[in-house]
């Protein structure tokens, strides 16, 4: 089995490598839709940079000593969830895999467009995912109906597994949608992680599905045929799955099926 290492993401920001004690600045996009009041603008708070300090450890270190009413998302801290992420300098990444140092000393943070904003840098990623789930029933349709446990599982051919682990290591976290053009254009656009989820189960010998079935799923505007090939996705998702090696496979087997 292939070894996927999570790595903190090493990207140059303004100034390049930076030192422990250096000034950061952070531009930090504020809103709060829930009050009538909030009006979006960018607040600045400057922190002096540890070392191996991440987007994660200073934004918990600006809402401690700075501002607690600073809104944004986190659970694992080790890039497992998915709840960190927001466009860091303009790109989408995840923050807790992120080091000042590679993107100060001016650091502008905002939420991921796309997704409900919830306040601040927080969004509702599950809400939208659990739509798209829901819209391409990105679940195991089990060939059998009841599941018999008292006999043993059936063996997966090891290299079959390997490569539904590869497609399942999907954290969606929303980075591919937020750096898609066609997800800003089209509401229902189902993205990469959709059109990977379909591939995921396509793969999958215990679903019930045939090749037609998926197709069917995802063969229109909001599915592969609304994808430009812009592939922002293949560029900033975190756990560098092969995105745009699964939606040229997606399009071509739809092709031989005769999907236009
Ligand atoms: Fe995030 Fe990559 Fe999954 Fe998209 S495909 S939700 S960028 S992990
Ligand atoms: Fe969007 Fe990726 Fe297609 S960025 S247009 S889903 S290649
Ligand atoms: Fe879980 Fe960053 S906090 S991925």
């Amino acid at each position: 089995m292939s070894e996927h290492k999570i790595n903190v993401v090493p990207r140059k920001g303004n100034g390049g490598a930076l030192g422990a004690g250096q000034k950061l600045k952070f531009h930090i996009m504020r809103f709060n839709p829930a009050d009538p009041a909030s009006v979006p603008h960018l607040q600045t708070y400057e922190l002096e940079q540890t070392a191996g300090m991440t987007l994660f450890i200073a934004l918990n270190e600006i809402r401690e000593k700075l501002d607690p009413s600073l809104q944004f998302d986190f659970v694992c801290r080790a890039g497992i969830c998915g709840s960190c992420a927001m466009v860091i300098n303009g790109r989408p990444g995840l923050a807790c895999r992120t080091l000042a140092q590679d993107v100060g000393p001016e650091i502008t943070l905002a939420p991921l467009p796309v997704f409900e904003l919830i306040g601040d840098l927080s969004v509702n990623t599950g809400k939208w995912m659990r739509a798209m789930s829901e819209r391409l029933e990105a679940w195991c349709h089990l060939k059998q109906q009841e599941v018999d446990l008292t006999r043993l599982e059936e063996r997966m051919d090891p290299d079959l597994a390997e490569q539904i682990f590869e497609l399942d290591r999907c954290i969606e976290c929303g980075c591919c949608v937020s750096a898609c053009g066609t997800a800003r254009m089209r509401e229902d656009f189902i993205g990469a992680v959709g059109i990977n989820k379909i591939a995921r189960f396509r793969l999958d010998p215990r679903d019930a599905r045939s090749d037609a079935e998926y197709y069917d799923v995802i063969g229109d505007d909001d599915g592969v045929f609304g994808c430009m090939s812009l592939l922002g996705c293949h560029d900033v998702c975190p756990k560098d799955l092969p995105l745009q090696t699964q939606l040229a496979f997606v399009r071509r087997k739809m092709a031989a099926q005769g999907f236009k």
